[in-house]
């Protein structure tokens, strides 16, 4: 016997983009049930983004979870861009009329995300088995999965799939009608977190003849930092002496400080793809976050993409169950992938500049100084760099869809 239970909204995986629908819809008096596979503590130990634009922090700060962001968050105003042995710094605050990025984990996104959603008691679901999406083309879906406490059907207006890269939501998109736009790239990226300060308060992205490199921070005295590797390295390949030797080689500059060794608590190796699911939308399914799209990590684009798409989501539920209006439900994914395709040009962008690809040759290698000189130098570049970098306000791509 299953337990059968009604609710507007059904929201598959807590992540940054189902919890944060979930906080934003619970705000606009939407209920919502997230069913999760995982258990509490792992979804909020999981180590992955770090980087928020500004929309992010608004939307954190405007619904009511941003307090602990603010005061152990890093705002940086500044970005540093590495080649040829010369640090090129771009002023966000300037060049973005006022917007900034702030350092803050994505696990601490999701930490205070839970804790929001525990303390109004919206129903939780987490490790739940075999999650399955039913009658999506009717007005009454469903969902249903085993908990701790027996098997569930909840019943729901809508059926949101924020479930992730390797969720089911997306597989419940017709093969006829779903189409698949992606691109794997030949390397991938080396991570640590090292107890010690990072040599400055900025993200750094260096490009450099023996691959990319990265600086980041995770509080004053934890730093966040990564280098460009080969896709079939695992962390073996990298002992702690030789990731410094390499790290330190690549993000070297004339006149600045050089990284101090210290240290290193956790390692990791990430692939990268670019990767996005057209329509984002299907029947009364509606998809967020990397259950629709993957970036490449250089931009930072991830978790921003993820909530930009759940604050377009609520917009267009509010206005269905406040006037009855379904209009933005069905500009949803077109109003979505216009905002997705810019952040995936950018990412690209940075990613092909950024990176030495093992088919590249010397014409190719002056073309990324070239361009990433251009990104340095040119006014307007810089301005373009910086929007982009602090985020591309949401608001612009109502027009568009
Ligand atoms: P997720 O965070 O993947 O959340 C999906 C949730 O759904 C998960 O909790 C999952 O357990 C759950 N789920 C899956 N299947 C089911 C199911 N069948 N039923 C119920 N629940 C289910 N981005 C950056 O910008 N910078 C970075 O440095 C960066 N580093 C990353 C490192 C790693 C290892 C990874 C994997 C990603 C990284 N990203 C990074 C990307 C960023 O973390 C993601 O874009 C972000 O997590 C997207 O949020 P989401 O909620 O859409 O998906
Ligand atoms: C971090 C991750 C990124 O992908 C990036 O581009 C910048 C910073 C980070 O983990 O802090």
């Amino acid at each position: 016997m299953s337990t059968k239970t009604k609710t507007q909204v059904a929201i598959i995986g807590a992540g940054p983009a189902g919890l944060m629908l979930g906080h934003l819809l619970h705000n606009a008096g939407i209920d919502t049930v997230i069913v999760e596979k995982k258990n509490r503590q792992y979804i909020e130990e999981r180590i992955r983004a770090g980087v928020l634009e500004q929309g992010t922090v608004n939307a954190m700060v405007d619904s009511g979870v941003g307090d602990r962001l603010l005061t152990e968050g890093l705002e940086n105003e500044n970005i540093d861009i590495r080649f040829s042995g010369t640090s090129h710094r771009l002023n966000f605050r300037e060049l973005a009329g006022g917007r900034t990025v702030w350092v803050y984990a994505q696990h601490e996104v999701v930490k205070d995300l839970v804790a929001a959603r525990l303390g109004y008691d919206a129903p939780t679901f987490f490790e739940a088995t075999g999650v399955g999406i039913h009658g999506l083309q009717s007005d009454s879906p469903s969902i249903s999965f085993s908990g701790e406490a027996g098997d569930h059907v909840i019943d729901c207006d809508f059926v949101a799939g924020c479930d992730g890269f390797h969720g089911i939501s997306r597989g419940m998109i017709p093969e006829d009608i779903l189409r698949i736009y992606d691109r794997e790239y030949p390397f991938a990226w080396m991570g640590v977190l090292a107890e010690v300060p990072p040599a400055s308060n900025e993200i750094i992205y260096a490009y450099h003849e023996r691959g990319f490199a990265l600086q980041s921070m995770r509080g004053h005295d934890l730093s966040r930092l990564y280098v460009q590797c080969p896709v079939t390295d695992t962390v073996d390949d990298w002992p702690d002496e030789r990731f410094w030797s390499e790290y330190r080689a690549r993000i070297a500059a004339r006149d600045s400080a050089l990284q101090r060794e210290g240290p290193i608590l956790q390692k990791g190796v990430t692939g990268m793809r670019s990767f996005v699911c057209e329509p984002m939308q299907y029947g009364r399914l509606l998809l967020a976050g990397d259950s629709a799209h993957i970036v490449p990590p250089t931009g930072a684009k991830g978790l921003n993409m993820a909530i930009g798409d759940v604050q377009i989501m609520t917009r267009a539920l509010a206005a269905y169950y406040r006037a009855n209006d379904g209009e933005l439900i069905e500009k949803y994914s077109d109003t979505c992938l216009n905002r997705v395709w810019q952040v995936q040009r950018f990412a690209s962008m940075l990613c092909y500049n950024l990176h030495r690809f093992p088919e590249h040759n010397q014409f190719e290698h002056k073309m990324q100084v070239a361009e990433l000189n251009n990104i340095t130098h040119s006014r307007q570049m810089m301005r373009s760099f910086a929007e982009n970098f602090t985020g591309l306000p949401v608001e612009l791509f109502y027009d568009l869809a």
